[in-house]
């Protein structure tokens, strides 16, 4: 609802030229550490697992850990984390991506996803969609099917929808703020 969209705004702090001169950074701690705000979030991104038919959450490394964990708990289903490369312990899928200066790998445990699995991914932020569309290839690549991407906050300048587009295969993008 447009009260919730309005809580969440509310709890997002922008703080300026962090990590470098020129950056406002969205800061999602004052959200995290209301627990209204925090319980609104989480239950939105609930109802969107329920409506998709998730079987399996996929949470982003680090903030993504933190929406999507209490999420798949309510919505029942297992909680599977992507991470960046070189953490996970057991035999991984990796999936490198473009940042704005260099590159960066993610992995998930290969037996994590299978064929038949319905996977919605959760982040805190869609930028230029790099880390979602890595996301993606490696879900596709293990076989399981992408029923859509949920993120607190999509940053409409960046782009990043349009870079993404291909890899949902039609699944829904859904940004519970726009900015
Ligand atoms: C941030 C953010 C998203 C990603 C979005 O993660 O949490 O995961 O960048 O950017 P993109 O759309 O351009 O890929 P980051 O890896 O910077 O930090 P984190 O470990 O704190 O989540
Ligand atoms: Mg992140």
């Amino acid at each position: 609802t447009t009260a919730t969209r309005e809580l969440l705004l509310s709890r997002i702090r922008d703080v300026h030229d962090h990590p470098e001169p020129g950056i406002v950074f969205k800061d999602i701690t004052p959200l995290l550490a209301d627990p209204a705000a925090f319980a609104a979030l989480t239950g939105t991104f609930a109802e969107m697992c329920a409506r998709l038919g998730a079987t399996k959450i996929v949470g982003l490394e680090a903030r993504g850990f933190i929406l999507a964990a209490p999420v798949a708990v309510s919505a029942g289903v297992g909680f599977i984390p992507v991470r960046k490369a070189g953490k996970l312990p057991g035999a991984t899928l990796r999936q490198a991506y473009e940042l704005e200066y260099g590159t960066a790998e993610i992995e998930v445990h290969a037996e994590d996803l299978a064929p038949g699995d319905r996977v919605l991914v959760i982040d805190d932020v869609l930028a230029t969609g790099g880390t979602a569309e890595a996301s993606l290839e490696l879900i596709r690549r293990a076989g399981a099917e992408v029923v859509g991407v949920a993120v607190l906050m999509e940053l409409g300048f960046l782009q990043g929808r349009a870079r993404l587009e291909p890899a949902l295969g039609g699944a829904p993008l859904e940004a519970v703020i726009q900015l």
